[in-house]
């Protein structure tokens, strides 16, 4: 690490750092260049632990930062033309990173706003030397196959790395590859690495087989930019879709219908720069308003868009929380008072996946039996037994999840096992009798912004502590 200039400290706050280099700033730029360092994981991200007593209702504002999903895609689209994009409310979240870090790989010239533009990136693909997303960073970060897309489309050829499993299922990648093929792209699969390659794109008609949000914004990047018209059907309609076909728009490409299932792009010869404001972040807002509920707090979640909150709003006012929602905020007041509701994850509209774990935790404090049920990713209950271990009552049985409520919630020291299982871990343990230890905290900073300090700031106690950690602290057991 060389100069992170202290009021642009990206590393200490969430413990991650070490990612990229930054240069100082030359005198009164408002931006920081970021180069290229070959390091995914800083070393002492993974020390990193939550110490979180319990017991304190959440009282106050807490502001809502923009979303990672729709960030992620709306960073690789700025592959599609030679100018500048610049974004803002753009998250700074582990995940960003490592997407920053892929762009400046292939030769993107990456800016990051400083001070109060903190929140701004300026993106110019104008020389992308190397068109590759290496198993080191995708590895880290499936969402780098977002970028096959755009590569194939400007640039005639992509080389990335096939993702491999995660810890929520085996997410495989078979809609974008066979998409690409329809637009015409030559496609070969060898040592690990998916290899596209055409003169130019043309348009085609694809019908997904099943939703999928990054094929849905990966082939309707790519599709901008080839020889006549595409139509997609079947497509994801999440509000992250829609966010980036109004990028794509500004930047002179023809999309139309994205928020829908069908979606249709004229292609276009060339795309140029745009300024774009990225979407709040959804499940960041749901994360907060099921804490507030949960601890009995009066919270305003603010910088919100409560519009595309609907299924979750609708299933805790099934469940008894207080919520009043305003323009960009909701409100929420949690009196201790919850009854048990069934619910099932489904593609948007419907109950999002990545808010089931943060419901579990709610569901333990409900009065009855709720099952859930996950029907988009096929391992999705890790945080399951962790709440168990902390006093909660759950039975998975294949893809649901019984849970028996009201139970009360002891300290445990726990584990992390992926993003959204971490914010369910934070939220029980907020509610828990005594101190609870979370460990490998790394997950939760893939996706939220410095969580610890927003919940600080609305009475939570939680602290981060890392490689100081004091050795009579509890270690964490090992559940594989
Ligand atoms: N699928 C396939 N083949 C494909 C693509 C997907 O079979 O080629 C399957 C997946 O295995 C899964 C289902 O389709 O069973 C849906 O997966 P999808 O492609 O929609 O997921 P994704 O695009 O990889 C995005 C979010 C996830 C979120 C899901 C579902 C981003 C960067 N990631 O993933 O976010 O859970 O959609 O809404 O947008 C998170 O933020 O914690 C997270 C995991």
């Amino acid at each position: 690490m060389k100069l992170v200039p202290k009021s642009r400290s990206v590393s200490s706050a969430n413990g991650a750092g070490a990612l990229q280099e930054l240069k100082k700033p030359a005198a009164r730029s408002r931006t920081i260049r970021v180069d290229f360092k070959d390091v995914v994981e800083p070393r002492e991200s993974f020390m990193d632990k939550f110490v979180i007593r319990g017991g304190n209702p959440l009282v106050g504002s807490i502001r809502v930062s923009g979303a990672k999903n729709a960030a992620l895609p709306a960073m690789a689209a700025a592959i599609l033309t030679d100018e500048p994009v610049t974004l803002e409310n753009i998250p700074d979240v582990r995940d960003i990173q490592t997407e920053r870090n892929l762009l400046v790989s292939m030769g993107a010239e990456v800016e990051l706003g400083y001070g109060r533009a903190h929140h701004r990136t300026t993106i110019c693909c104008n020389n992308l030397v190397n068109p590759e997303a290496a198993y080191e960073l995708v590895k880290t970060m499936r969402a780098s196959t977002l970028v096959l897309g755009p590569l194939v489309a400007r640039m005639g050829r992509a080389r990335v790395s096939q993702p491999g499993g995660c810890a929520i299922g085996a997410r495989p990648i078979d809609l974008h590859i066979k998409g690409l093929e329809t637009l015409g792209a030559k496609i070969t699969q060898e040592h690990g690495y998916i290899e596209a390659s055409a003169d130019r794109l043309r348009g085609g008609h694809i019908v997904f087989d099943k939703i999928t949000v990054t094929g849905t914004e990966d082939l309707m990047m790519a599709a901008t930019l080839a020889e006549g018209e595409t139509v997609m059907e079947n497509c994801a309609r999440e509000p992250e879709v829609s966010d980036l076909a109004a990028l794509l728009n500004k930047m002179g490409a023809r999309v139309e219908g994205a928020g829908t299932s069908t979606i249709r792009i004229q292609g276009v010869g060339k795309l140029h720069g745009a300024r774009h404001r990225i979407i709040p972040d959804r499940i960041e807002a749901g994360t907060f308003v099921i804490a507030g509920a949960l601890t009995c707090g009066d919270l305003t979640v603010a910088n919100c868009e409560p519009n595309h909150l609907g299924a979750l709003l609708q299933k805790l006012e099934e469940c008894g929380v207080q919520l009043q929602t305003s323009g960009d905020s909701v409100r929420v007041t949690g009196n201790g008072q919850l009854f048990a509701s069934d619910v099932s994850t489904e593609e948007y509209p419907g109950f999002p996946t990545d808010m089931q774990a943060q419901y579990m935790a709610l569901a333990t404090q409900a009065e009855g039996t709720s099952t859930i049920t996950e029907n988009i990713f096929e391992n999705r209950f890790m945080h399951a037994q962790e709440l168990v271990r902390m006093g909660a009552s759950i039975r998975v049985e294949g893809s649901r999840a019984v849970v028996r409520g009201k139970t009360s919630l002891s300290s445990a020291a726990v584990q992390c096992s992926d993003l959204r299982a971490s914010a369910s871990l934070v939220i029980a343990a907020l509610m828990a009798d005594g101190e609870t230890i979370l460990d490998r905290v790394y997950h939760i900073d893939r996706g939220y912004e410095r969580i610890e300090e927003k919940l600080r700031s609305v009475g939570a106690q939680i602290k981060r502590i890392g490689e100081m950690l004091p050795k009579r602290a509890a270690a964490p057991v090992s559940v594989a």
